[in-house]
């Protein structure tokens, strides 16, 4: 059992080691992991490629050494040998010298009990025992050794004929340790810049395959913005690239064709409504002309149905227009005007249709804007301004102040602000995002006008300045009430739109 719950566990403590790391990994871009990935997948082979590479020179170059040592060794062994037959008595000394005068190794022969050196930079003690043994029960022999840090090849070479002497020759490897090390050295770096050419590949290729997708976000942003007709560019080249624009772009039909069905369907039914509701109306008219013939209590309940019905009317008639513009069925037709003169027409337009007791508001046009031209859809802004004084008219006494002056740059372009005031209450911050939201109604309509209201007045309002490239937003009136804000772009004389 214990055998078995073994891995696991171990399995465990692996993955919780390698919890960190790994999100690290998975937090980095899809870019830098590519990144990452080419650069280890070159250090990996450079690593593979470098070592055998080092591992075979070396392997070659060490054995031709050695072949070379013992070869020279035993020709050597063989000139000290018949020397030393020749003439029994001669100098040892001299001639190891001489024997290696080709080679210039340092040799040891241990002849008659004695070892003589060709120099005392070497003694028998330098011979490793091992291989004094070994030469001495007469096998020939090599064994690497470092001698003063350099590494050496020593040879050891038994002289039967010569009374069981043994000869030793200490070859220097020096040089060639210093050939691998520079070999070492340039593998090393070689290794560091395939690395640094896999990261900077991978970045290329990661930069050029990720591209569509970065087109594709772009037009994702486009779509979420409003813009329904952006479609990917057919690329050609790449059959993988041609699937995802393909399945892109027919999202994005599909999309759009249900959003059109939506929006056409409510502004059928809106449109299908019309007609019984004229009768409706008329109906009532109808009967609104004989409700003195009737009882107190029929009496209060077709008031009660009069109001609900302008109310459904009312809802009808800007659902239908709201619908309309979402199909596109809104036809904005600008026309050069003056700003000030606008402002002061819509106002006044406007402000016969309040209810009784609401005084209209004072209109304050900036000096600056005098002579301003603003190119925009006169019916639509009077819409605007219809709106939002009766809104202040319901929620907030009466709107005090309608206030037109130059608005800040805004791409480049001027623009002039149209603010319409009142001293109410005011929206309530957390209110202020959704109020120009569809069927919206704040805390305000529950205290007053929750009768007319529909909810979708500052919906349209919004609908209406986006459709004349404006913007709209709400603020605290310095009286503390609410301020509406209205910012349309000005066209210079010059370049109408
Ligand atoms: N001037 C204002 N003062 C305070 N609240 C307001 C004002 N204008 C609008 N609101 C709030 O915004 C909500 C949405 O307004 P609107 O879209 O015109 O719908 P409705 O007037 O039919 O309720 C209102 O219900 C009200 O709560
Ligand atoms: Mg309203």
């Amino acid at each position: 059992m214990a055998a078995t719950s073994a891995p696991p566990a171990r399995f465990r403590r692996l993955r919780r080691a390698l919890r960190g790391p790994l999100e690290v990994w998975e937090r980095l871009g899809l870019r830098a992991r590519v990144t990452g990935l080419f650069a280890f997948g070159a250090l990996l082979l450079s690593l593979l490629m470098g070592g055998l590479a080092f591992y075979s020179t070396s392997h070659f170059l060490v054995g031709d050494q050695i072949n070379s040592a013992i070869s020279e060794s035993v020709s050597a062994a063989g000139t000290v040998e018949n020397a030393l037959k020749a003439q029994p008595g001669a100098f040892v000394p001299t001639l190891l010298n001489h024997a290696n005068s080709t080679s210039g190794a340092n040799s040891i022969l241990v002849y008659r009990g004695t070892a003589s050196g060709s120099s005392f930079a070497v003694s028998l003690s330098d011979v490793p025992d091992a291989l004094q043994s070994l030469v001495l029960s007469g096998t020939p022999a090599t064994q690497t050794i470092v001698l003063n840090g350099s590494p050496q090849v020593v040879v050891g070479i038994p002289i039967p004929a010569l009374r069981n002497a043994q000869y030793f020759a200490i070859y220097d490897l020096g040089d060639l340790d210093h050939t691998l090390h520079v070999l070492a050295l340039a593998l090393v770096l070689g290794g560091l810049v395939t690395t640094l050419l896999g990261g900077v590949v991978g970045r290329i290729a990661s930069g050029r395959s990720l591209r569509p997708l970065s087109a594709v976000s772009r037009a994702a942003v486009a779509i979420a913005r409003g813009d329904l007709d952006t479609r990917l560019r057919a690329t050609t080249e790449d059959p993988d690239l041609a699937g995802l624009t393909q399945s892109f772009n027919t999202m994005v039909d599909q999309l759009q064709e249900r959003i059109e069905r939506d929006a056409r369907f409510a502004s059928d039914v809106s449109h299908e409504l019309r007609s019984p509701l004229t009768t409706l109306a008329n109906t009532l008219n109808v009967l609104e002309a004989h409700s003195h013939e009737f009882t107190p209590r029929a009496q209060r309940a077709l008031e009660l149905l009069g109001a609900d019905l302008r109310r459904f009317e009312r809802m009808v008639a800007e659902l239908l227009e709201i619908s309309r513009s979402d199909t596109g069925a809104l036809d904005v037709s600008l026309e050069p005007v003056d700003a000030g003169e606008l402002v002061r027409q819509s106002v006044h337009a406007s402000a016969r249709a309040l209810p009784e007791g609401i005084a209209p508001p004072e209109v304050w046009i900036d000096p600056l804007l005098d002579n301003v031209i603003l190119n925009v859809d006169k019916r639509r802004f009077e819409r605007i301004m219809a709106n939002l004084l009766e809104n202040a008219a319901l929620y907030g006494g009466g709107a005090t102040r309608v206030a037109a002056e130059n608005g800040p740059m805004r791409h480049g372009r001027p623009t002039m602000v149209i603010a319409v005031e009142d001293e109410g209450p005011g929206v309530p911050l957390a209110e202020r995002r959704r109020i120009f939201d569809r069927f919206y109604r704040g805390q305000a309509s529950g205290r007053r006008g929750a009768s007319t209201g529909t909810g979708l007045g500052l919906a349209l309002v919004s609908e209406h300045v986006r459709l004349l490239g404006g913007l709209v937003g709400i603020e605290d009136a310095p009286g503390g009430g609410a301020r509406f804000t209205i910012e349309l772009p000005v066209f210079d004389d010059e370049e109408p739109e």
